[in-house]
């Protein structure tokens, strides 16, 4: 059986992108259905994948002498957490409110909700993993060594956690907008 999980999948299997093929990603913005919910949740994954980008190119500059460590670790301090308490928050809003209702429009891709569920459990050890790795960067701020050492760590771990992030974000995006465009935007009363 094919191994589905976030660290082994490169896409969701066929099966599970019988609405992609109906509403491909190009048509999403032209869509009538296409409305401000499904803007401002996409914009929401474009954010934090802009964020970790910029601290994985901060991390990158500092280990290259290209940013002094007091503004990358003021930088990291801000990022770091606007980063992880943000995608907290929109994990526990997607596990609560939209996956429960979006799932039971149609059978067909009902399981790749469960997919997307175990996705944020995986991520989720990565952000405790993340955590870690900043503090160490931070607490390493009177050692330049130690300093270099726990960046080259923090931006190794950041560069998977990225991978990882594209790819949850990608297929959930793909699962979701067409159930939205077809059955429309869930009712949250
Ligand atoms: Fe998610
Ligand atoms: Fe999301």
């Amino acid at each position: 059986m094919t191994d589905l999980t976030l660290t082994a999948r490169t896409e969701l299997p066929d099966a599970l992108r019988v609405l992609l093929a109906e509403y491909p990603r190009i048509s999403w913005e032209h869509d009538p259905e296409f409305n401000d919910l499904i803007r401002f949740w996409l914009d929401r994954h474009l954010m934090f994948r802009r964020v970790v980008s910029e601290m994985r190119t901060d991390a990158q500059q500092m280990l290259d002498a290209k940013l002094a460590p007091p503004k990358f670790t003021s930088r990291l301090s801000r990022f770091g957490g606007m980063f992880v308490q943000g995608l907290h928050e929109h994990h526990t809003i997607e596990d609560t409110y939209y996956f429960p209702k979006l799932a039971q429009h149609d059978q067909r891709i009902e399981a790749g909700f469960d997919i997307l569920d175990k996705d944020h459990h995986e991520i989720d050890a990565q952000l405790n993993t993340f955590v870690e790795n900043a503090n160490a960067v931070l607490n390493a701020r009177d050692n330049p060594t130690h300093m270099h050492e726990n960046t080259g760590k923090f931006e190794a771990d950041l560069t998977q956690l990225e991978k990882l992030l594209d790819r949850h974000l990608n297929d959930e995006e793909e699962l979701i907008v067409p159930v939205i465009l077809k059955f429309g935007a869930p009712n949250m009363e």
